[in-house]
Formats: C-alpha cells, structure tokens, sequence
C-alpha cells in the first residue's frame, strides 16, 4: 500500500521546502521526493535562442505521460531512473542513479494539480498558498543568486510568462486540494498539517 502527494502552487510559495521537509520527516526508507522540475521537455534539438523563447511556465512545457508512467512505475513497487533538469541550457538527463519505490510518493510542482490524468493518481492533493508579492520577491531573490540572472531578465519573464500563466493555470488548480497550507506560515505549520492530514487518512 502505498500514498502519492501531490503539492501544487505558484513560484515561490514553498512547495519544494516543504516537500523535502515531509520526506525528511518521515526518512528516506519510507518517503521518496519526485520533482515536476525533473520532467521537463528536453530542448536539446532547438537552438540556443529558441530555447529562451519557449513558455516553460505553461503545462505543456513538461512531459506529463513520462511523468505519469514513471509514477505508476514507482506505484507498482518498480525503481524508475532519476532525471535531472539543467535550466540553463533547458536539457534533461538522466543522472544515473536511480529513484527506488517507498510507501510515501511526494511529487511537488507549479502544474502538479493540473493534469486530470495526474491527479487521478494522487491519494492526497496539496496547495501551497502564499501572496504574490511574497512569491515574487523570493522567486527574484533566487534567479539572481542561484541562476545568475538579472533583475530585468527575471522581471521580463515574470510578467511575460509567469504571471499570466499562474493566472490561468496553477491558481485555477487550487480548487482540486484537499488540503490549503500556508507558504508563509513557519514551515513546520504546514508540513505538521500535511502530516497530521496524511495520518488521519491511514
Ligand atoms: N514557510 C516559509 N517561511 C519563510 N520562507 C520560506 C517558507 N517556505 C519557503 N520559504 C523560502 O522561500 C523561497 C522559495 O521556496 P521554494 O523554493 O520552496 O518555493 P517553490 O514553491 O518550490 O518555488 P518554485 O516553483 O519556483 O520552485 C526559499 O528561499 C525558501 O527558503
Ligand atoms: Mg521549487
């Protein structure tokens, strides 16, 4: 028997932090962390500049069937190669090593509540709630540090790509949780919420 969350929300609301924090929680031996980031589209045949033109905050930038295949790999007690996505060049790889099944699947993402064929999967369906100024501010705080990124590269795609697409597809997602966690709150809040949900379900 086993249990896939999936966590949904927009950039910069806390999903990943809390998503490595239940699998921490409950140990390497009985949870696992899937990242959507890891299942997106490999553009390695597009040209440099292509690849910075594509929207890669819209649904299809992801590669949902090789994500679901995986998960019910994963489901059926089946080890599934880890993948690894490299955003600078917008390739993905796989790394190697590989992604053994546990009891706890936790798959977090912006469109991980999206897909119907995804959230049918799912036995518990999570979003992370947080103001859009707060996502933005930590969203430009992190493309600067960790991706070497401007101050008006990360404001052009916001508001080019990020901003309308949160609009028409990942806050439209929330209405398929089971469960609204703050991104704000102190993050043991949210992850003893989810926690305590996933038990009672038991
Ligand atoms: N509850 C919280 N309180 C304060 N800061 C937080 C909280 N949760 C996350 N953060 C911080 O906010 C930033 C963004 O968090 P995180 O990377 O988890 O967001 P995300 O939802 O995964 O975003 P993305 O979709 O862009 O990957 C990080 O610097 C993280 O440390
Ligand atoms: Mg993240």
């Amino acid at each position: 028997m086993n249990l896939l969350i999936g966590i949904a929300g927009g950039t910069g609301s806390g999903k990943s932090t809390i998503a490595k924090r239940i699998v921490e929680t409950m140990g390497e031996a009985r949870a696992v962390l899937i990242e959507q980031d890891a299942y997106y589209r490999d553009r390695s045949h597009l040209a440099p500049k292509e690849r910075e033109r594509v929207n890669y905050d819209h649904p299809s930038a992801f590669d949902a069937p090789l994500l679901i295949a995986h998960l019910r790999e994963l489901k059926s007690g089946r080890t599934i190669p880890r993948l690894s996505y490299e955003y600078g060049m917008h390739i993905r790889v796989e790394t190697g090593a590989v992604i053994p099944p546990r009891s706890v699947i936790v798959l977090e993402g912006i469109m991980a509540l999206h897909d119907p064929d995804l959230r049918a999967l799912m036995d518990r369906k999570v979003f992370v709630d947080a103001a859009p100024d707060v996502r933005f501010i930590r969203r430009l705080k992190r493309d600067l540090i960790e991706r070497g990124d401007t101050v008006e590269s990360v404001i052009e795609r916001y508001l080019t790509f990020v901003r309308p697409m949160h609009s028409a597809f990942v806050e439209p997602s929330r209405q398929y949780a089971d469960l609204v966690v703050s991104g704000e709150e102190p993050l043991q809040s949210s992850v003893d919420q989810i926690l305590s949900n996933i038990a009672g379900r038991r």
